[in-house]
């Protein structure tokens, strides 16, 4: 999409950039992982570096361009097309340039020539509103700004959001130079940024996951937090990502690097990267696992360690979800109403009997049973859909005396106004099932033999095949825990916030291997809420004898 970035505020009164500068022993550890090395024909390959600042990543990539040359007998002035380098800010410009002519005078080429291929090289712009050529470069590399979209002034992120197909909701500015830097690299090509890790999780990553699992293979993650990467303190937790175009095979190395990380770690770390085969590594100052396969689509990608991560995608490989068709096992959230004050109710007299619907809530489960509070829902739903008023005359009266209230919702623009925001599923309430509540330390999957309706704070589990109370065993386990710690938000006070997707991808053992003795052995740890004996069971299920850390 063409935006004239001329038509929009000019750069110099920008506020914020995200001007923070890279160390050189990480720039050198991002230039090996993409293989930008000496050893290349480099003069005849292009690389781009998107947001240039004052140069941290082009120095690196001129020393090495003439190094290049000086191997494959290549004169300098062919490689006018092997770099492009962009900013948006005109002075980060003129200090990249200055630091191009020097390193490449220092070098020995003469100031004219050097100040051809600086000038040819950098230029100032805006990477967003004018990107590269799809299919274009051999490399992308860089460390784009982290700015939200929100202190970007709104002619220009909004023009943003145009050019970018990825960038939706409150993303942050990165997301931009991923969308495309991945898309201006050619067949087998390589994207290495230093960046903020959010939107390898958050909503607003779930358009980039989407679009790298189309077409980019994952080579390398490093989470980078408290490593001194930047020449000033930076609020973010970074990670090194490295994308290759091309479909994944394998998985990556992944590598958890600890605040001691430094430039004789980042050796090791490219060394190993080299090696398509890496074991478990377990240094004082990072940990590092190449793992089987990697994590598609737009669903947020798990953390925590390298062996626990690398766990996860071979059991997400060799298991079936938990939500799954051939054992008829639904995975849903409980009835949101948008106003609890009118569709929550203890008056057993309220409405027609059978207007009303015993409600589970989070505190009626906190024993590990459920223990009814006498609240219930009033159910404007059948099976056919929202019930006719008319035929309810209690229900009616009832909801008519709230329906300023009713009609103000949101859910009731469609002129429903009488609806919940979600719809009663007809039969759920008789259906034995499992609650799950949404924010909790850990799972805790809470037997309902088919008496209440949860709420939304709930999530619910039916299954045709499964007995509950074997599956509630192995939910409550450890090894449910390992997908949900490395899915879930931890939030402040060490709560999980649980999601349906993320519970989705907890993997359960083939149903017709458990033996009888261990499925009743699960169950009566499940009743007992024995977390423990839970996961010693449950660990041979899936041919384990522990959990990483
Ligand atoms: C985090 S700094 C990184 C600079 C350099 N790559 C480094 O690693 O030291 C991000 C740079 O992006 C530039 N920038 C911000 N928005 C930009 C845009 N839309 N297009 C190009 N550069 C931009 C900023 O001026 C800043 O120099």
């Amino acid at each position: 999409m063409a935006v004239s970035p001329s038509a929009i505020q000019a750069p110099e009164h920008v506020q914020e950039h995200g001007e923070v500068f890279t160390r050189r022993w990480v720039v050198d550890l991002i230039l090996d992982l993409v293989g930008y090395s000496a050893d290349r024909d480099l003069v005849g390959m292009r690389a781009i570096e998107p947001a240039c600042g004052s140069g941290a990543f082009l120095v690196a990539m001129i020393e090495r361009l003439m190094d290049s040359s000086r191997r494959h007998g290549r004169d300098l002035r062919e490689a006018y097309g092997a770099l492009a380098a962009i900013d948006l800010v005109p002075r980060n410009v003129g200090l990249s340039q200055a630091m191009a002519r020097e390193t490449l005078h220092s070098a020995g080429v003469r100031r004219n020539v050097a100040q051809e291929l600086a000038d040819a090289w950098i230029r100032q712009g805006d990477f967003l509103l004018e990107p590269p050529t799809e299919h274009s470069t051999d490399f992308v590399v860089g460390n784009p700004p982290y700015v939200r979209l929100e202190a970007v002034p709104r002619d220009r992120s909004e023009a943003y959001r145009m050019a970018c197909q990825t960038m939706g909701g409150r993303a942050d500015v990165y997301i931009g130079f991923y969308e495309h830097g991945l898309r201006a690299l050619r067949d087998g090509g390589v994207l290495g940024f230093i960046c903020a890790d959010r939107w390898m999780r958050n909503g607003y990553g779930a358009r980039l996951r989407a679009m790298v699992s189309g077409g980019w293979a994952v080579e390398t993650v490093i989470s980078m937090t408290g490593v001194d990467a930047f020449e000033d303190e930076v609020d973010a937790y970074p990670a090194i990502t490295t994308f290759r175009r091309e479909p994944q095979a394998n998985g990556p190395l992944v590598v958890e690097a600890s605040p001691s990380f430094g430039p004789s770690e980042a050796s090791e770390v490219g060394a190993l990267a080299a090696k398509s085969t890496a074991d478990h590594v377990h240094k004082p100052a990072f940990r590092g696992a190449r793992l089987g396969t990697w994590f598609s689509g737009s669903a947020g990608w798990p953390h925590g360690s390298p062996d626990r991560l690398a766990l996860i995608a071979d059991l997400e490989a060799r298991y079936p979800s938990l939500e799954d068709e051939t054992t008829g096992t639904k995975v849903g959230i409980g009835v949101a109403t948008g106003a609890d004050r009118v569709f929550i109710t203890e008056n057993p007299e309220l409405v027609e009997p059978e207007r009303l619907l015993p409600l589970a809530l989070p505190r009626d489960i906190a024993s590990g049973e459920v223990q009814w509070s006498g609240k219930y829902l009033v159910n404007p739903w059948n099976a056919d859909g929202l019930v006719a008023l008319e035929e309810w005359p209690r229900l009616s009266e009832y909801l008519s005396q709230h329906r300023e209230l009713l009609a103000k919702r949101h859910t009731a623009k469609s002129g429903r106004w009488h609806k919940t925001i979600d719809r009663v599923i007809e039969g759920l309430v008789d259906c034995e099932k499992l609650y799950l509540p949404d924010f909790k330390e850990a799972i805790f999957p809470v037997r309902d033999s088919g008496r209440t309706y949860p709420h939304h704070n709930l999530y619910w589990v039916t299954s045709d095949k499964w007995d509950l109370r074997v599956l509630g065993g192995l939910l409550l386990s450890d090894v449910a825990g390992l997908f949900i710690e490395a899915y879930s938000v931890r939030m402040r006070g060490g709560y999980l916030r649980f999601q349906a997707q993320y519970l989705r991808r907890i993997r359960v053992p083939d149903i017709d291997a458990i033996e009888a003795e261990t499925a009743t052995a699960l169950v009566y740890a499940f009743d007992r809420r024995d977390r423990q004996e839970a996961t010693r069971l449950a660990l041979p299920l899936y041919g384990l004898e522990s959990l990483p850390d």
